[in-house]
């Protein structure tokens, strides 16, 4: 589903993404749970966003006779999930895709002035051929989703797509303005940030809740 105020953004309905969301909003949801919901919602929302990948024919034997099929084409998609809490997303989307290569982007937003700081950077060599997705539950001020992409289009990604559990409208925006090529995924679009930066109604600290930290 597209909304026309956010033309970068798609909200992935499914109900079964929808019912998982609900429960990995639950505060009683503990860290175990909250765990595998995270990687079941990503599968499914990897499920959706990878159905307009190119494929190239191939021809194979099957055990009666020679026949064509065809294949996934291109070099192996790429997960760069952003630290911590994007790695609650790769197992699930590994499950899916077990050939696809991992980097990652170490990021966390200081909690005062909200910017992203990073301190961590390594993704697979052949990046201007690569499909990138890069995976973070939140969306929120945008600050983190912007220079995670940032640092892989400066490495030379040129194909990626961002891939979120709940996204704010600033999030939203801050991806439009500052990267208008790379489309967003998110399962849901929330109301708001409150004060301190947090989506509302959102789920809480991602990491915090993956993590079982606080
Ligand atoms: C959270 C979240 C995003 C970021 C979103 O990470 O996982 O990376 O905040 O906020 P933004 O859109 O305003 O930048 P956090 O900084 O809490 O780090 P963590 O994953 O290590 O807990
Ligand atoms: N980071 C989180 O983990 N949760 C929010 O609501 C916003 C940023």
């Amino acid at each position: 589903m597209s909304r026309p105020d956010f033309p970068n953004l798609t909200l992935l309905t499914h109900p079964l993404i929808q019912h998982k969301l609900t429960l990995l909003r639950d505060k009683r949801t503990p860290t175990k749970d909250f765990k595998q919901l995270a990687g079941e919602i990503a599968m499914l929302m990897a499920y959706e966003v990878t159905n307009d990948l190119p494929l190239e024919a191939v021809e194979i034997d099957t055990p009666l006779e020679h026949t064509r099929g065809v294949q996934v084409a291109g070099k192996k998609l790429t997960l760069v999930p952003i630290l911590r809490a994007g790695l609650g997303m790769v197992e699930g989307i590994a499950q899916l895709i077990p050939s696809a290569r991992v980097g990652h982007i170490g990021l966390y937003r200081d909690h005062d002035t909200l910017q992203p700081v990073d301190y961590y950077f390594k993704i697979p060599s052949g990046e201007q051929d690569r499909a990138f997705f890069v995976l973070d539950p939140m969306l929120a001020t945008g600050g983190s989703a912007v220079a995670a992409v940032k640092a892989l289009k400066k490495a030379g990604a040129a194909r990626v797509r961002f891939l979120c559990l709940v996204a704010a409208p600033e999030g939203v925006k801050a991806m439009l303005a500052a990267h208008p090529d790379v489309p967003v995924y998110a399962a849901a679009l929330d109301r708001q940030l409150n004060e301190h930066g947090y989506i509302l109604p959102g789920l809480g600290d991602a990491g915090d809740r993956l993590f079982g930290t606080r």
